[in-house]
């Protein structure tokens, strides 16, 4: 009797699965396949729950309409069939469950962001005509199924360059949109560089006059030694900033600003010299990749400067981490600097490395004082970490598991495996990138799973990020290109348990993902699907 029972369930699971696909990405923690479909109709209602709901049933609401012309009312309450959103506090804030029934489609949540997510799983269970706005008269369903679903990892994020090359702010919010459908919530807006400095600062008009426009741009590889001659320049006004952070918010992201020091900040003695080796220096923004020689230097009216600037900063972005950059530093102009060598002794450092970690501390100070914390790339961990800090660890992982055997929280970022600016294919088949080599099973392979740690040690591993740095990366379409579908890789590691990882299946599904890609005009390649 029990075998028979255990083969009708088994014959019941196989049929529904055989008929009923669920593409989601990231995988949720756990699926059941239930029989049939249900079907959005026409003046259906969205109960909400509770007003923190609201936002989230707009958007659904909003979908279902600008995809398929239905109109769904939105009303307060608990119940009814149609879809409801009910309050659950036994579930963690980014969690969520979802039911979808025979008439009825219920979304438990704790808070606005896990329905959010709920809503995400929800649209990508719709067909891919649900992100278009032809208003045409599609049947909008969903199989039916129950899911029970929360992150792996509190921290999941992806960065943009906007130094090397800029983006507009509806490219950026395109970029943000992207980032929400796969459930990622931080945003890494890299700022500042040595080629362009792009944020207004009202105390220092200069880093926008002088700062964001660099006279040309190289062309070609580093090394070739070959520029295009014309000026390049842009920033973000004050406003503007305030529009992508709200913007930003209202998908559940937080968004982190990186001001770099003390290197990468050529741009800023090009207005401001004395903040560097030599203030009768002229300076330019500069125009070749690489990493310049010409660094801050570590002298009060520096810290004055960058006090000034992070309060401004910090004003502008709520989010509870400032990233200070801290990488790629060359030393040279500090061991040739009389003042630099006179620092070292008077504060009876060793070398140029505890030098580094002296700037950053007073940094750490001062945004610790105003109750931020820093976030750094893994190079502030030479000299000494700061003791607030928070480690990105991009030059593979023992950055991050060093920052963590020491009690610091780390985001693993490593370039072999999140740089989204290496090749995702034979370069020969490829737009130009700056080299490397990085499959979409590369990236998907990638476990933050560190054996070398303790328990205690492994949870200051807060999440996982992939990068997009821009030099090659000229326009907002090639950044579509490199960015999917290798986000969607780490937006897998970031939320799905490390037991659903299966490349293969993977795949599948994110084959199943094109069309809505399609769909929202996304110059996703295509260069996974030739590999094996
Ligand atoms: C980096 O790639 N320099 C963080």
């Amino acid at each position: 009797m029990r075998l028979l029972l255990c083969a009708l369930l088994l014959g019941l699971t196989f049929s529904v699965s055989a008929q009923n696909v669920y593409n989601l990405i990231p995988a949720p923690k756990q699926l059941t396949p239930l029989e049939g479909k249900f079907i959005f109709k026409q003046g259906m209602t969205i109960s909400i729950g509770d007003v923190v709901f609201e936002p989230v049933a707009k958007l659904l609401s909003q979908r279902c309409n600008a995809s398929a012309g239905l109109t769904l009312p939105i009303r307060k309450g608990k119940s009814g069939r149609g879809i409801v959103f009910v309050t659950n506090n036994s579930l963690a804030d980014e969690a969520y469950q979802l039911s979808i029934a025979s008439g009825k489609i219920e979304i438990q949540a704790k808070t606005g962001q896990g329905a959010f997510y709920a809503i995400q799983s929800l649209l990508q269970l719709m067909p891919s005509q649900v992100y278009g706005t032809t208003r045409e008269p599609i049947e909008l369903s969903v199989p039916k199924c129950t899911i029970e679903d929360e992150p792996r990892f509190a921290y999941r994020g992806l960065m943009l360059d906007v130094g090397r090359h800029f983006f507009t702010l509806e490219e950026i919010k395109k970029y943000l949109d992207l980032m929400a459908m796969y459930k990622l919530n931080t945003f890494h807006w890299h700022l500042t560089e040595d080629q362009g400095w792009r944020i207004e600062i009202k105390k220092y008009p200069l880093l926008t006059k002088i700062s964001s426009v660099r006279k040309e741009s190289m062309l070609g590889h580093y090394g070739d030694d070959k520029y295009d001659g014309k000026p390049y320049g842009g920033f973000y006004t004050q406003e503007q900033i305030k529009e992508v952070v709200a913007y930003a918010a209202s998908k559940y992201i937080t968004v982190i600003p990186e001001i770099e020091m003390p290197g990468h900040s050529q741009a800023v003695l090009a207005a401001y010299p004395q903040f560097g080796a030599n203030a009768d220096k002229i300076y330019q923004v500069q125009t070749r990749w690489g990493v310049s020689e010409d660094v801050l230097f570590p002298r009060e009216e520096t810290f004055a400067f960058l006090e000034d600037v992070l309060t401004e900063v910090m004003a502008l972005f709520p989010g509870q981490y400032i990233h200070v950059g801290g990488d790629e530093c060359p030393k040279t102009q500090w061991k040739e600097s009389r003042f630099c060598q006179d620092l070292i002794k008077k504060l009876g450092l060793k070398d140029e490395h505890e030098l580094q970690s002296y700037f950053i501390g007073r940094i750490d100070k001062f945004i610790s004082s105003k109750g931020r914390k820093l976030l750094g790339w893994d190079e502030i961990l030479e000299g000494g970490l700061s003791p607030n800090a928070t480690v990105m660890s991009w030059r593979g992982i023992s950055g991050g598991i060093e920052a963590a055997k020491q009690d610091h929280d780390v985001v693993m970022s490593p370039n072999g495996d999140f740089y989204l600016d290496y090749y995702q294919d034979d370069p020969k088949n490829e737009p130009l990138a700056i080299g490397g080599y990085l499959t979409l099973e590369k990236c998907y392979s990638f476990d933050p799973n560190f054996p070398e740690l303790t328990e205690k040690q492994a949870k200051h591993i807060i999440g996982v990020q992939a990068n997009l740095w821009t030099e090659y990366v000229n326009n907002f379409s090639y950044a579509e290109y490199m960015t999917f579908p290798r986000a969607l890789a780490l937006s897998e590691v970031a939320w799905s348990a490390k037991t659903q990882k299966n490349y293969p299946e993977f795949k599948k599904r994110v084959k199943a993902q094109l069309p809505a890609l399609d769909q929202l005009k996304v110059n996703y390649a295509k260069s996974f699907l030739n590999q094996p």
